[in-house]
Parts: C-alpha cells; sequence; structure tokens
C-alpha cells in the first residue's frame, strides 16, 4: 500500500507492507541519490533488525554506518542529537549523505532532527518499528527533542524522502507499547472519521496483540491517511493541525507530573482524551450516549493501570507552566460529534476543573 504525501516540490511516499523491511535497500535506491547513509537505531529496534537492514541495504549498494543511541524521553534532548552530530562528522558525511531512522519515535524524532540541521539539512528516511510511531509521528515532518523546562520544545519541521512501514516490526513490541500506538489510532479516527473510531474498537483485540496486529495493515493505513491529509493542509500547525492534539493538553500535563516513563505517552493520552470527551459533553456536543460509550471504553483500555491516583492540583500547575491556562477563556480540542474534531477558544476553569474531577473519579476504580 502506498500514500503520497504532497507537499509540492517535498513529496514523498509511505510504503505500508508486511516483509517491507527486505526490500529496503531496493526502495531507497529509488529516493536517494546518496550511497553514504547512517542508521540510527534504538537500542531495541537495533538488536532486533539492524543486522537485517544493513545487509538489505549493503546488497543496494550503499555504504551504511550503523549507530545506536539510547531511547527513553530522558535521552530525547540535545545532547544526544549532540552526540549523532559527532558520529555524521567523525565519519565524513557531508551535504550528499543520508540518515535513517530505524526505531519509535524517539529515534525519529531525534535522527530527523539531526538530519534537519546537519549542514542546514540533509536527506533522512524513516523507517518506524512501534505502531505509535508508524501512525503517528514518522508522519508529518515534526523532529525536535525535549528541554528540561517541558518535552518538544526545541525542533524544526522537516519532512523525510520516505517512510517506510512493515507491519512486522510490531511483532516483538509489548503490548503496553501497542496500546499507545492504537491510543493515537483512536484520535485520529474520533476527530475524522466516526465508522473508523467504531472499526478500531472493534478490532483493538488484533491491534492489542503482537501476534495478530501484522494483519491490521489496512487499519494502519486508514490513520495514517488521517494524519496525512491533516498536516497536508497544514504543515506547520497554524490551525487544522491542531486537531492533532485532541486528548494532548491534558495528556502532557498527566505525563509531566507522573514523571516521564512510569506513564507513557499514549495512556496519558488515553486519560486526556477522557477529559476532553467530558469537556465535550459539557459542551453540549456529544450525547449522553456517545459519552457514556466512550468513556467506557477508555476506561476498559486503561484497566491495568488502574487504579491511578493524580494530583489535580500538580495537573493544573503543570498546564500553567505550560502556558495552557491563561486567566480567561483557555484552547481545547473537543468532539463536536463522534468522528468530527472541533477547536474550541471559550473553555472556562470551572469546566476544566470539572473535567478533572470526572476524570479522577473515573480512574480511581478499576
Ligand atoms: N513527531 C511527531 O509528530 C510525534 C508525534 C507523536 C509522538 N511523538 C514522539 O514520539 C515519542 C514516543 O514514541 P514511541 O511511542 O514510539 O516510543 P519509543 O521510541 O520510546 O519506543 C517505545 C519502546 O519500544 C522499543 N521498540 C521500538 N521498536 C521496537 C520493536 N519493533 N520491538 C520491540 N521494541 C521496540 C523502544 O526501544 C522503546 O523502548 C515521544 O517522544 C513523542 O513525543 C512525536
Ligand atoms: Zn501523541
Amino acid at each position: 500500500m502506498k500514500i503520497h504525501v504532497n507537499f509540492a516540490e517535498r513529496s514523498y511516499d509511505i510504503l505500508i507492507q508486511k516483509g517491507l523491511r527486505h526490500d529496503v535497500g531496493e526502495i531507497l535506491k529509488q529516493s536517494l541519490s546518496s550511497k553514504r547513509l547512517a542508521l540510527i537505531s534504538g537500542e531495541k529496534a537495533g538488536a532486533l533488525y539492524q543486522q537485517e537492514l544493513t545487509s538489505s541495504l549493503e546488497t543496494a549498494g550503499f555504504q551504511v554506518f550503523p549507530l545506536i543511541i539510547k531511547s527513553g524521553e530522558m535521552n530525547k534532548n540535545m545532547q544526544t542529537v549532540s552526540a549523532i552530530y559527532d558520529f555524521l562528522l567523525a565519519n565524513k558525511f557531508d551535504r550528499g549523505s543520508a540518515v535513517i531512522a530505524l526505531g519509535g519515535g524517539i529515534i525519529g524524532d531525534m535522527a530527523g532532527f539531526a538530519a534537519a540541521t546537519i549542514f542546514r539539512g540533509i536527506s533522512f528516511v524513516q523507517i518506524p518499528t512501534t505502531l505509535l510511531a508508524q501512525v503517528d509521528s514518522s508522519i508529518g515532518g515534526k523532529t525536535g527533542v525535549n528541554h528540561a523546562l517541558g518535552k518538544n520544545l526545541i525542533g524544526a519541521f522537516y519532512q523525510p524522502k520516505a517512510v517506510l512501514i512493515d507491519p512486522q516490526f510490531l511483532k516483538t513490541l509489548p503490548p503496553r507499547e501497542l496500546l499507545c500506538g492504537y491510543a493515537e489510532m483512536l484520535k485520529m479516527a474520533l476527530i475524522a472519521d466516526a465508522d473508523l473510531a467504531e472499526t478500531l474498537w472493534l478490532q483493538r483485540e488484533k491491534l492489542l496483540n503482537p501476534i495478530l496486529v501484522e494483519s491490521t495493515s489496512q487499519l494502519i493505513f486508514s490513520a495514517i491517511q488521517i494524519k496525512k491529509a491533516i498536516v497536508e493542509a497544514d504543515e506547520t500547525e497554524s490551525g487544522r493541525r491542531m486537531l492533532l492534539n485532541f486528548g494532548h493538553t491534558i495528556g502532557h500535563a498527566i505525563e509531566n507530573v507522573s514523571g516521564y516513563g512510569n506513564i507513557l505517552h499514549g495512556e496519558a493520552v488515553l486519560m486526556g482524551m477522557i477529559a476532553a470527551l467530558h469537556l465535550s459533553f459539557q459542551h453540549k456536543f456529544l450525547s449522553d450516549a456517545q459519552f457514556t460509550e466512550w468513556t467506557q471504553r477508555f476506561h476498559q483500555l486503561l484497566l491495568e493501570r488502574l487504579p491511578f491516583t493524580f494530583s489535580k492540583e500538580k495537573i493544573l500547575t503543570a498546564m500553567r507552566l505550560d502556558k495552557k491556562i491563561s486567566n480567561g477563556l483557555m484552547k481545547f480540542i473537543l468532539l463536536k460529534t463522534i468522528g468530527k474534531g472541533i477547536i474550541i477558544e471559550n473553555i472556562s476553569l470551572t469546566e476544566l476543573h470539572d473535567s478533572l474531577d470526572f476524570l479522577e473519579e473515573n480512574l480511581s476504580y478499576g
């Protein structure tokens, strides 16, 4: 399956195909003019797949320089990017060379940022190996790192030359990581496609099972289609792309106060979506039935993490620091209905408090 992403002279293809990792060399011969490649992987994807990819690339005539970097949100910083620069410079990379990211979103974001900035930009390819990276982070060209003061504060919009997706990479992914990708797929469907949201729910057992997930290429394809259409229309997030932050305003605050790593991004987003559903319900956008059905579904997905205790005060403080709370009215992504996201600028502090209370109650019993 192929999806063409249209950014004028920066257009490229996303390929989704089981077993595609064996053909990466042949495929990239068409989109890369450079012969010198840095293959940057995280520790797990590196140990599992770097060798296979290196052989495929070398057979196709590329000269491969493999580098394994530590993944983990705490390593997603300028120090690691600096180590990537050191590696590229020590190996005499130049403007004509290229960087391939093989791994989850953390590796893609960092390798992409290094590629965007070294020599003011060299060719970059994404080979995402987590469900979250396949449906979300590898699509749309956001790259970057965290700063001590907040997540993803340093970065660049930088489109890759290709995104190569092999659903078989997901066989080795722990179910907890599959849930994170699944959460982002639900997010995309809830803001843009009610039928897909329902299908995703019905197919959850496949999507959350490492043995079965490779059979869900079509669903991965559908989620990417949504993200692609949104980012094509608004590459630098001046409007519509903000819809992709559904569940993330409160989600980021939860991630922040729980300590990165204790709770995973997708889990925090699931929690954030519960609060956003409540805000949508308070705003009279969702019916009682829609609201109850989807909060119960999210609750069920989070069951293994419950009860989850959080401090409302700490979340509000994190949101204040993140400049998400002003004295007056706040901006949130809500659902106008299931399958239609909407940017709302007039959420009051009282509504936010009510939603956090609802969330706390929802997460307090298993
Ligand atoms: N650029 C964007 O638009 C965008 C969008 C969403 C999220 N993100 C970023 O993505 C990051 C999260 O990405 P993630 O969820 O992929 O996390 P991640 O990169 O930390 O990967 C999750 C874990 O899975 C391991 N792993 C990777 N591939 C594997 C495989 N095939 N088999 C077994 N283990 C494997 C990794 O080593 C890691 O331990 C966050 O930093 C987030 O900010 C970016
Ligand atoms: Zn996310």
